[in-house]
């Protein structure tokens, strides 16, 4: 039973304060989370609560989620068992009682229900991941590296957020590893020779000053090349537009090119670009709020590609539910500070399942040293994970996390490779 929880403030990887939560359960265990952060967030998240006191961290402050946790959740949940997540995680929604856990704050009940979810592995002395996900969880996710930032993670002209590496041909998740480590390397390389800036953004790829996304892909299928490996076979190709970030009133608003593009030409803009590289995976493609849009991306690219919800889902089962009725992409981003709780998280990752969407776990901009997503991914076979580039600790803290389970795992691990964009390709 839960004997102890307290909350405190911490940093999270861009300099900013986020909720520290520590359960400990009798008999001497103790589980320990870091909530993340993220910059281009969907309109229907559940709340990220901040103080606004500008005299403290310039009003980004968390002293009322801490305070939450260290006196009504506590209230709440001492003596409850560690192990019984969904009474924790519903009790929890109860007393917050508002839609998008706007009272108590989601940064404060995911720190609770993240660290409760270790406190009861380590009571077991179970890894996370066996905890959460039992025999059955063995494969190891694809890693989607993030080798260019731009948008909202980057203060260069790109208006595509994310520029990833997917290393499907790989036999191991060590090899991927190994690939996209090599990748990205060369990428370095290749980008200095030619006058950029090698600097990194938020999740630790490279932000050079290129304008367009062709520009960016160009210098990644070369970096591929020069490393020996098969573009498309070896290492496929994903996009992050974050579409939301740039869709206005008028249309979807390039700054690089300096033009406007309506839906549909949206649309046949990443028809083009999937046809003219290895690309096997759109996220928010189109923006939330453009329904249409994504129906239409969805005839026109749905079966060759896979189309991931980020921001139009908000890992929320409720806008799920009605996203899959909707035929709204054919893939899930799985964010569990979207949502805020572990149980709500696992909802949403069956829900995945029963409808026949993939599933890509997520980190946030914002990160920690905390690895808790390498674990779901794992507990639920979710076959791809999407923690960033192989730079920065807060992103390679997941990778590594994962080359341990894969060695836990032993013979018994699954490698996803290319059988993880299956569902999206017949
Ligand atoms: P965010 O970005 O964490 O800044 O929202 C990640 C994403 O859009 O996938
Ligand atoms: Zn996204």
């Amino acid at each position: 039973n839960i004997i102890g929880i307290a909350a405190h403030e911490a940093l999270d990887s861009r300099g900013n304060p986020t909720v520290e939560v520590e359960v400990h359960v009798e008999g001497g265990a103790r589980g320990l989370a870091l909530v993340p952060s993220g910059a281009s967030t969907g309109r229907h998240e559940a709340l990220e609560r901040r103080d606004g006191d500008l005299k403290r961290y310039l009003g980004k402050g968390v002293l009322g989620a801490v305070s939450a946790v260290n006196n009504e959740l506590r209230d709440a949940l001492l003596g409850l068992g560690a192990d019984q997540q969904a009474l924790i995680d519903q009790t929890m929604i109860d007393l917050d009682g508002t839609q998008y856990k706007s009272r108590l704050g989601a940064n404060a009940m995911l720190g609770v229900s993240l660290a409760v979810a270790h406190a009861a592995a380590a009571s077991r002395r179970l890894p996370l991941w066996q905890h959460l996900g039992g025999v059955q969880a063995q494969v190891l996710p694809v890693p989607m590296i993030n080798i260019i930032n731009g948008g909202a993670h980057a203060d260069n002209p790109l208006d595509f957020q994310e520029f990833m590496i997917l290393p499907v041909g790989a036999d191991s998740f060590a090899e991927a590893i190994r690939m996209g480590a090599e990748v990205f390397h060369t990428l370095r390389g290749a980008l200095l020779a030619a006058g950029h800036s090698v600097n990194v953004g938020d999740e630790g790829g490279f932000a050079p000053v290129l304008r367009t996304a062709p520009e960016a892909l160009d210098f990644i299928m070369a970096a591929i090349e020069q490393t020996g490996l098969r573009p498309g076979a070896d290492i496929a190709l994903a996009l992050d537009p974050a579409a939301s970030e740039f869709h206005t009133d008028q249309g979807y608003r390039y700054q690089g090119e300096g033009l406007l593009r309506s839906a549909g030409q949206q649309v046949e803009y990443l028809a083009e670009l999937a046809r003219a590289y290895p690309i096997v995976s759109i996220e928010d493609g189109m923006a939330e709020d453009d329904h249409t849009g994504w129906q239409t991306l969805g005839t026109r690219l749905g079966k060759s590609c896979q189309l991931v919800g980020d921001d139009v889902f908000c890992t929320n089962p409720d806008l799920f539910e009605a996203g899959i009725a909707q035929d709204i992409a054919n893939a899930i981003l799985v964010k569990v500070n979207q949502i805020g709780t572990v149980s709500e998280t696992l909802r949403v990752l069956r829900m995945a399942r029963g409808a026949s969407y993939g599933v890509v776990m997520s980190h946030r901009s914002g990160e920690t040293e905390d690895t808790s997503i390498a674990d779901l991914a794992v507990a639920a076979n979710c076959g791809m994970i999407k923690t960033g580039s192989l730079s920065r600790a807060d992103r390679t803290a997941k990778y590594n996390r994962l080359l341990r389970i894969e060695r836990e795992l032993g013979s018994a691990a699954v490698y996803a490779g290319h059988n993880a964009l299956r569902h999206s390709q017949q």
